[in-house]
């Protein structure tokens, strides 16, 4: 699991800039261009003595390095994000063994404002650099430290997986199969049908790294619980999960540029966006073995409860329930996830924010049976309890909601736990284990939720 810390990445990004914006000027033995250039390689070197790989790059124009997001950045970092979008590069990976000489051919690359991002892939393969390349190959959590991990991380990976695979065959200009997405969301169905919180714990995972794939995952989840909850049927519940996964499968023809493009997006650049839930359903509609209703729900995510949403030409169309559900799904996942220009909210503030939505943009009974699916304190928060020790909601309790599963991760005297404990608070023979006294911000703890969600 990576141990890189905000303060590596902060100085990391800022000397990838320095670098960048020197080398226009001076040549590669010029101490401006050959000090960063050490210090980075420096940093990198030591991130990678722990991981084989590191991950940086933009989402939703926002900075990324790993498992830290830059949602106020400084000069540094809003330059590097300006320059990655302006050549539509969304991601990188730095592998074992990248050197001074390899991040300076990077950097020339990057300094060329008429390099495009296929011919820095091109540039980088000619000058025999393999240290450092676009994109992201493997998915992040599906190393070996998840080996012993149990059927519920394996299904998560198989959707991930997935995922990747149906982006990359559209991207490739074919029509994805179908089998291996109806495989995988029968596994998730099954699942959630015998305990309908099973699977929800996942949905809080946030992997900026594999952003989209990771989206679509969790909405995909969210929307099967939500529908489980409500008591749909094998069939429904099937469809429901599809549409989930698949709701934003449009973006894969919208250009990088605008959908990673920071800052506010111009009229023009809005309206190219607006395409994808009718792109999205057109490739939906001509995959084989996937019901009509989902290539539907596809269409109408964004067409909001009160029809105030895209596309607009769709408006007076009917859209059933599983559409509704998706649209709620996907608020919740972005709001936690990722806003535009704010910091991603707790879980229990997301349910804030869906609550002022409801009756509006959200369907208001479902935004209502979300609320209580996820219970008082929803799962991924994390919590002070009685106790002092410092605690993640892992699962809402089946039967009383106020009373969730936690796994208790810092103990009384603030010492974090070699083996988390996972403690059901309910009642049990007429005891509770510890009782919830307040949400605490992961991010003051610096408590890395996913990793204990996962494991
Ligand atoms: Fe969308
Ligand atoms: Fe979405």
């Amino acid at each position: 699991m990576s141990e890189i810390t905000l303060n590596e990445v902060q100085r990391a990004a800022m000397l990838l800039m320095a670098a960048i914006k020197s080398v226009t000027f001076y040549p590669q033995a010029h101490p401006a261009v050959r000090q960063p250039l050490q210090e980075l390689a420096g940093i990198l070197g030591d991130i990678l003595k722990e991981q084989p790989e590191i991950h940086l790059g933009v989402v939703k124009g926002v900075f990324f390095m790993e498992r830290h997001l830059f949602v106020n950045p400084n000069a540094a970092v809003s330059a590097l994000v300006e320059r990655f979008s302006q050549k539509g590069i969304d991601a990188l990976t730095i592998y074992v063994g990248v050197t001074p000489d390899d991040l300076f051919r990077f950097a020339l690359l990057i300094a060329d404002r008429e390099t495009t991002a296929e011919q820095l892939s091109a540039e980088l393969e000619k000058n025999g650099v393999r240290t450092i390349r676009l994109g992201i190959d493997q998915l992040v959590y599906g190393g070996s430290d998840n080996e012993a991990g149990s059927a519920r991380s394996r299904t998560y990976f198989e959707a991930l997986g997935v995922m990747r695979d149906i982006i990359r065959e559209i991207e490739n200009g074919g029509i994805p199969s179908s089998d291996r997405i109806n495989a995988v969301v029968g596994n998730m169905v099954s699942e959630t049908m015998k305990d309908h919180t099973t699977l929800l714990g996942l949905a809080m995972i946030k992997d900026y790294d594999n952003y989209t794939f990771n989206h679509s995952v969790n909405v995909g989840i969210l929307s099967l619980a939500l529908a489980a909850y409500i008591g749909m049927d094998r069939e429904g519940l099937h469809d429901t999960n599809t549409a989930g996964l698949l709701h934003d499968i449009g973006k894969t023809g919208i250009d990088k540029n605008i959908l990673n493009k920071p800052g506010k997006l111009s009229a023009e650049e809005y309206d190219v966006i607006k395409k994808h839930p009718e792109m999205g359903a057109e490739i939906v509609d001509k995959m084989k073995d996937i019901h009509h209703r989902v290539a539907d729900a596809v269409l109408g995510h964004h067409i909001k409860f009160n029809r105030s949403g895209y596309p607009e030409w769709a408006k007076e169309r009917e859209f059933g329930t599983i559409n509704e559900i998706v649209a709620v799904a996907d608020c919740y996942d972005a709001t936690t996830t990722l806003r535009s220009y704010s910091a991603p909210v707790s879980p229990k503030e997301a349910m804030d924010i869906l609550r002022r939505l409801a009756g509006t943009a959200l369907n208001d009974k479902l935004v209502m049976k979300f609320e209580e699916m996820m219970g008082r304190y929803p799962v991924g928060t994390l919590v002070r309890l009685d106790t002092n020790e410092i605690a993640l909601v892992v699962r809402p309790h089946p039967l009383e909601n106020k009373i969730p599963s936690v796994k208790v991760i810092i103990d009384s005297r603030g010492e974090v736990l070699a083996e988390p404990k996972m403690i059901s608070l309910a009642l049990t023979d007429g005891k509770r284990a510890a009782t919830i006294v307040a949400p605490v911000d992961p991010f003051l703890k610096n408590v890395d939720i996913s990793s204990y969600l996962l494991a």
